[in-house]
């Protein structure tokens, strides 16, 4: 059977084809930790959705039956790196010796909060199924995805949805965005977090019962405004208590006037929405000549053409 899986993957793509695919990052609109499970994880609701900050990975093949991968950030140059798990796991599934080559041009900052590692694996799956025409059911992909990490499933979908579970179950949701959020103002202090070290030391105090989520995921399905009380992310307090550096870009944020700002996932980026374009750059300016990194983006719904064969 693998064999015959294999001819055909080998069959279907062209040798001098190369295969470019985008990977969004995302920002968590709420995030409620429900509790802790037995398996160590904590069990989640959380309402994701994509945005236009992107990594572009570039797929060759290779005459080694073997995983490739190059990164525009040094220290991603390894194949611990979750693009290159990805395709290994694709090539062990289907028991394939095709190799290949990824090229990663790295833009989504590093442990950040905005799933950019998870969204490079979701990427690899979905380019290798395409460009090589693989027999992966939607159920395998998911699987496969769930098991390189908890938010790896949403990205085979992006967009806007409601993850719970671990993160991997996934119920996507309309189309529709707030006109107040138009624009989006990701602000990335000058340090990195572990999301494992945060879950470790959130205290049961933060955990909440999936109530903001519920709140939100039903305002976005009815079209109705978004309270910005209901934006909470449950491991925002405790980021902010043990990170000095995130608590004072949260400060400085909100001198410049922003509407309200948010961790995104365990941080520690922190995001501000706009309704309007020259009000976010005229923030971003200000922070920018404080010394931030701060990125201007807005939401994004991928589609096919997302993966793209030359
Ligand atoms: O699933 P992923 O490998 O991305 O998660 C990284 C770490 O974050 C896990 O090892 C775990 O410590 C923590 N985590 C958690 N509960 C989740 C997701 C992640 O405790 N739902």
């Amino acid at each position: 059977m693998h064999n015959a899986r294999m001819s055909h993957a080998q069959q279907a793509q062209p040798s001098n084809s190369v295969c470019f695919v985008r990977a969004y990052a995302k920002i968590n609109l709420t995030l409620d930790v429900l509790g802790r499970r037995s398996d160590g994880y904590h069990a989640l609701a959380t309402v994701m959705q994509t945005i236009d900050l992107y990594d572009t990975l570039c797929l060759t093949p290779i005459d080694d039956n073997r995983v490739q991968l190059v990164c525009t950030t040094p220290e991603l140059s390894n194949n611990g790196n979750l693009a290159a798990r990805a395709a290994e796991s694709v090539r062990q599934h289907l028991g394939l010796s095709q190799g290949v080559r990824i090229e990663l041009h790295k833009r989504i900052p590093m442990a950040a909060g905005l799933g950019g590692g998870s969204s490079d694996a979701a990427a690899v799956l979905l380019a290798l199924q395409q460009w090589w025409q693989l027999p992966l059911s939607s159920s395998d992909l998911l699987t496969l995805a769930a098991s390189l990490g908890s938010d790896v499933p949403f990205f085979l979908i992006g967009g806007l949805a409601l993850c719970e579970g671990r993160g991997e179950v996934i119920t996507p949701l309309p189309s529709r965005w707030p006109a107040s959020m138009r624009w989006l103002l990701l602000l990335k202090p000058a340090i990195s977090i572990s999301t494992a070290a945060v879950f470790r030391n959130l205290p049961a105090a933060d955990y909440t019962d999936g109530t903001y989520s519920q709140a939100i995921y039903q305002a976005l399905q009815a079209g109705n405004m978004l309270r910005p009380e209901d934006l909470h992310n449950g491991l925002e307090r405790g980021v902010l208590e043990q990170y000095p550096e995130v608590a004072q870009a949260r400060k400085d944020l909100s001198l410049a006037g922003v509407p309200f700002v948010r961790l995104s996932g365990s941080g520690p980026t922190l995001f501000a929405p706009f309704a309007e374009l020259l009000e976010a750059t005229r923030v971003q300016q200000q922070l920018q000549v404080q010394g931030y990194e701060v990125y201007l983006s807005r939401v994004i719904f991928p589609d096919a053409g997302n993966v793209c064969v030359v």
